[in-house]
């Protein structure tokens, strides 16, 4: 399925990405910005992002799932995942009525 119009990328292509970012560290913070940079893409008009972080965190869990990661472990890092991307999409929310605003 087509995730991102703009660069013609597909979730398959996220996931794998992800994956492999996990592999390197399967603790680490994977925002968009580090998925697309790791596939030498850049958000254009970033409207594929909700979704994106959607797939990081499906793909996040599934990932910890399946190589048994400890519980606490796995849920202290989505929590602070979640809160992540929670805080990120607020401050853009703000950001974009700031911008409306002064319009
Ligand atoms: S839809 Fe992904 S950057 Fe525009």
């Amino acid at each position: 399925m087509l995730v991102c119009s703009c660069n013609y990328i597909t979730d398959k292509e996220i996931r794998d990405v992800i994956v492999e970012l996990l592999d390197q560290d399967c603790w680490q913070l994977i925002v968009p910005a580090k998925v697309y940079h790791a596939m030498s893409k850049r958000g254009r008009c970033c409207g594929c992002f909700p979704n994106v972080v959607d797939i990081i965190i499906k793909t996040t869990e599934e990932y910890h799932a399946q190589r048994h990661s400890t519980t606490a472990d796995v849920i202290d890092y989505m929590s602070r995942l979640k809160q992540f991307h929670e805080e990120n999409r607020r401050a853009d929310i703000e950001r974009r009525q700031q911008r409306h605003r002064a319009a």
